[in-house]
């Protein structure tokens, strides 16, 4: 697919593994300029450092996202190398607990707000700020399944999803004036590298996870970074304020 983004400037925080790796790949291989943002600056050199070998352009940054004052560099590290910030993917996210709200312990509440909600605010904030000097952009928020439809054992999760997608409504509302589009991708079960390798040596170890999945399987990775790259390309003008399922048909039901 031929997004022309040749010469765009993307960042990806969360960008040393997963989805987010794969994603970077994408942008670079269709023509922008990647930033790659991780806590693990090693994971991140790497992600950098396969966009530079495929011939791409790229730099990587040191971010964890409970630190205002790394995602506050992270976005200057894109505007001071490359000029301006077109593109934003704010995917870090995690999940402490699978149990029942009231066995979580209360210390994991600040730790999921944090990592998940207050992460997404921050990183819009600075994002917002750089794409108005660019004359507009677009940002993708990761949310979850688990931020459209309640979920058992996930009292925590869900919560910090659906602020996801609600700040992702609410800054498309604020930000169409500035040609900014704001949307949120929201996955099913990813089959993640540790996913994989647990289903190499067990076919049915996934089976808990594909219970209410229509289509009873995993959601790929790369199916998810190429939801990233439609909503940041130009053939999704017209789309902003969107929180879309990728989810094997999990919140149809
Ligand atoms: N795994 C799933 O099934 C699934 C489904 C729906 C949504 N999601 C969401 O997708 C996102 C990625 O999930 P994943 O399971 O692929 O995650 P992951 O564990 O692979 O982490 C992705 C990246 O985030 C980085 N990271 C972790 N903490 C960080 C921090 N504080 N600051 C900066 N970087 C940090 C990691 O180093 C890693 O490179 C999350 O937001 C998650 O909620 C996951």
């Amino acid at each position: 697919m031929n997004y022309q983004m040749k010469d765009k400037v993307a960042l990806i925080i969360g960008g040393g593994g997963g989805s987010g790796r794969i994603s970077a790949q994408m942008f670079a291989q269709e023509g922008c300029k990647v930033v790659v943002a991780d806590i693990s600056e090693e994971e991140a050199k790497k992600t950098a450092d396969l966009i530079v070998a495929d011939g791409g352009v790229a730099v990587y940054i040191k971010c964890d996202v409970t630190k205002e004052e790394d995602i506050e560099a992270t976005v200057n590290l894109a505007e001071t190398t490359y000029g301006k910030l077109n593109f934003a993917l704010n995917i870090v996210g995690t999940n402490t607990d699978f149990t029942e709200l009231a066995n979580v312990p209360s210390k994991n509440f600040d730790v999921m707000f944090n990592v998940n909600t207050r992460s997404t605010f921050l990183g819009m904030k600075y994002e917002i700020a750089a794409m108005q000097k660019a004359g507009g952009g677009s940002i993708v928020n990761m949310a979850s399944a688990g931020g459209l439809v309640g979920q058992y054992k996930q009292g925590l999760y869900n919560p910090t999803k659906f602020a996801v997608v609600g700040m992702t409504k609410a800054a498309a509302l604020d930000y169409a004036k500035d040609n900014i589009r704001v949307n949120c991708i929201c996955p099913g079960p990813m089959l993640s590298a540790g996913m994989q390798a647990a289903l190499n040596k067990d076919p049915h170890f996934g089976d808990q996870y594909l219970t209410g999945i229509p289509l009873n399987r995993f959601i790929g990775q790369e199916e998810v970074a190429s939801a990233f790259l439609y909503l940041c390309s130009e053939k999704a003008a017209a789309i902003t304020g969107v929180a879309l399922p990728i989810d094997g048909g999990m919140v149809a039901d």
